[in-house]
């Protein structure tokens, strides 16, 4: 693997913070400067600041993210993180974002290519939202989320929506673009006050309150696979 991968996959930076190291010089392979374009096989030595590094455990959590929590590693405006929430080591990161005040169900692993994969729209994984929102949505509302709300950026692409209570609705989605959910119910006039994800990729909080995670199984780990 690239070089900036095996740091990441050591947990001593994101693959950008490891290109930074790199290009500082700060990286040796085998004792030989590292380079941007050095590939990396499991017997070479890797070592950052003289100091010997080894890969980590491929790690899965599922986490059952508060509100009021950001999405990132690290946040300039020192607001608490969902990275804060789970065990440092290994040393995982989200798999796409939820808003600050959205809650739900959050993927954070050290498996970049699974993460890239799962991210990617390509791929389109289902996500579950139940939204809570000013109003009540009559059922045109309903059908026009279903058949896809043009949005600045584009049509979204056709939802499975189910009225949960005169103002809660559910939405399935495959997309992940940013403010989705909240943006597609402002434009059919039922701003978003309360937005919960209640499943990812087939993956429930079941048995998790809000602020805890747990490890997935190797078979959940498995189907994430073959929903790539
Ligand atoms: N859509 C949103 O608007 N916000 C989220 O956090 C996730 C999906």
């Amino acid at each position: 693997m690239r070089l900036n991968a095996y740091l990441a996959r050591a947990g001593v930076a994101s693959r950008r913070g490891a290109d930074e190291l790199i290009k500082a010089g700060r990286v040796t392979v085998n004792g030989e400067p590292g380079q941007l374009n050095t590939f990396v096989q499991s017997r070479d030595r890797v070592a950052v600041d003289g100091e010997p590094v080894a890969l980590q455990k491929l790690t899965y959590l599922l986490l059952h993210k508060p509100a009021g929590v950001v999405t990132t590693a690290r946040d300039p405006q020192r607001r608490p993180t969902v990275v804060e929430l789970v065990p440092a080591e290994p040393r995982v990161v989200p798999v796409g974002r939820l808003d600050a005040y959205t809650t739900g169900a959050l993927l954070l692993t050290n498996d970049g290519q699974l993460a890239h994969r799962l991210a990617h729209p390509r791929y389109g994984v289902e996500k579950t939202y139940e939204a809570t929102v000013e109003g009540k949505p009559d059922d045109v509302a309903l059908q026009a989320l279903r058949d896809g709300i043009e949005l600045d950026d584009g049509p979204t692409a056709p939802a499975r929506v189910r009225r949960l209570g005169p103002n809660r609705i559910e939405l399935t989605i495959h997309e992940g673009r940013n403010h989705q959910v909240r943006r597609m119910l402002e434009a059919v006039g039922h701003p978003v006050t309360r937005l919960h994800r209640s499943a990812y990729a087939g993956l429930t909080l079941e048995g998790l309150e809000p602020g805890q995670w747990r490890e997935l199984e190797p078979s959940e780990v498995d189907q994430l696979r073959r929903s790539e």
